[in-house]
């Protein structure tokens, strides 16, 4: 039986009655452009991470972006982020004028590595970007302890992590500010494209709801130059909806987490990455590792099972930051977690069934 690495459309057919009519109330009331379906979710989303203002935005990279801007980070600064995470962590911070600046990971959870942190300021150094990969949040104590003996701002690229929590408090709620994705294939995912900033900062909120649209507070005033970064009606009345169903999605995501540990603990050389005992992920996916990676990787395909590689080529060695004059050897932990991590398939809607099979044909394999 073959077992898809997404499958969509089964979380569709399980909320059809709920999104149909909300899609349609947006089409009917013509808000096609920010408007009260996305004002709807903003407050929903601000009150269930916990933060005062959520911006809602047209993508995690602009997220990102309006983000720095906003506090005034651009060019001539830099911002560290992790080197094993998806481009636009880095490109957010290149499209606000500033550099990225990129640490390595610590091998047990994947994501950035305090201790290397020191070494990688600069007196340019204005913020560090920490990223929740996977949807696992970072060891924030340490990196915030850090950043503030340095008078550096912290935000959180969340972008994989709605609903994950650290120390209780939820991923996004964290730091100076945060970041989040609503591509479609997130754990909250919009039917289009859309991001989210948050912020508890009035004035810092005041002026990214002006950045997003074209620098205007009333139509047709404008008071900075901004973008067009605005979230569409449709995305805000969709992921309001899909909201509602977050922590349940999310639990079921846990669970089939577990059956994937259980059923794969010590299998061939498979391991996995830990889980903080400070932190409740929400399993964006979950990810193995092997010196078999690739063998592994064709073998699933060829047995019907989807599978990803997130990411198999850190950032600092990829070809569009070429500029920044990164060079193998640089990130030997990410370098080493891009040939051995491949991610199995999970999503809220994998049967029981499903993750047997999963966990089948990695044993056959081995
Ligand atoms: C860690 C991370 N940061 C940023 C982004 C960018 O988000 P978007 O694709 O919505 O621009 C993503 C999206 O995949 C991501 O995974």
């Amino acid at each position: 039986m073959p077992v898809p690495f997404l499958d969509l459309r089964a979380q569709y057919e399980s909320i059809k009655g709920e999104i149909n009519p909300a899609i349609q109330n947006v089409i009917e009331s013509s808000a096609f452009a920010l408007g009260p379906a996305v004002e709807h979710f903003e407050k929903q989303f601000a009150a269930y991470c916990g933060v005062k203002h959520c911006i809602g935005v047209s993508s995690g990279t602009s997220a990102i972006t309006l983000l720095l801007k906003a506090h005034k980070i651009g060019p001539g600064d830099e911002v560290i982020t992790a080197a094993n995470s998806f481009l636009a962590s880095a490109e957010g911070i290149t499209h606000a004028g500033a550099t990225p600046v990129l640490v390595d990971v610590l091998e047990s959870t994947g994501n950035m590595d305090p201790a290397l942190l020191e070494a990688a300021f600069t007196p340019k150094t204005k913020a560090i970007l920490v990223v929740h990969l996977y949807g696992q949040p970072a060891d924030m104590d340490p990196i915030i302890m850090i950043a503030k003996k340095r008078k550096l701002l912290v935000f959180e690229d969340a972008a994989q992590a709605h609903g994950a929590k650290y120390k209780g408090k939820r991923a996004g709620a964290l730091a100076d500010g945060s970041s989040f994705s609503f591509y479609a294939g997130k754990n909250l995912g919009a039917y289009g494209e859309a991001g989210a900033v948050l912020t508890n900062d009035d004035s810092i909120a005041e002026t990214i709801r002006m950045l997003r649209e074209h620098g205007s507070k009333k139509k047709y005033e404008h008071e900075i130059i901004g973008f067009n970064e605005r979230m569409d009606g449709i995305q805000g009345a969709v992921l309001s909806v899909k909201l509602r169903h977050l922590d349940a999605w999310n639990t079921l995501r846990r669970k089939h987490a577990g059956r994937y540990r259980e059923k794969l603990k010590g299998v061939g050389d498979l391991h996995f990455f830990e889980e903080l005992p400070e932190c409740e992920g929400n399993y964006h996916l979950f990810v193995v590792r092997t010196a078999k990676r690739d063998a592994l990787k064709t073998h699933l395909e060829k047995a019907g099972i989807g599978v990803g590689i997130h990411y198999p080529i850190p950032i600092h060695l990829q070809k569009a930051y070429a500029s920044l004059g990164g060079k193998k050897g640089d990130c030997p932990v990410a370098e080493k977690l891009s040939k051995e991590i491949l991610s199995l398939p999970m999503y809220a809607e994998l049967t029981e069934k499903q993750v047997e099979e999963v966990c089948g044909a990695v044993q056959d394999f081995f």
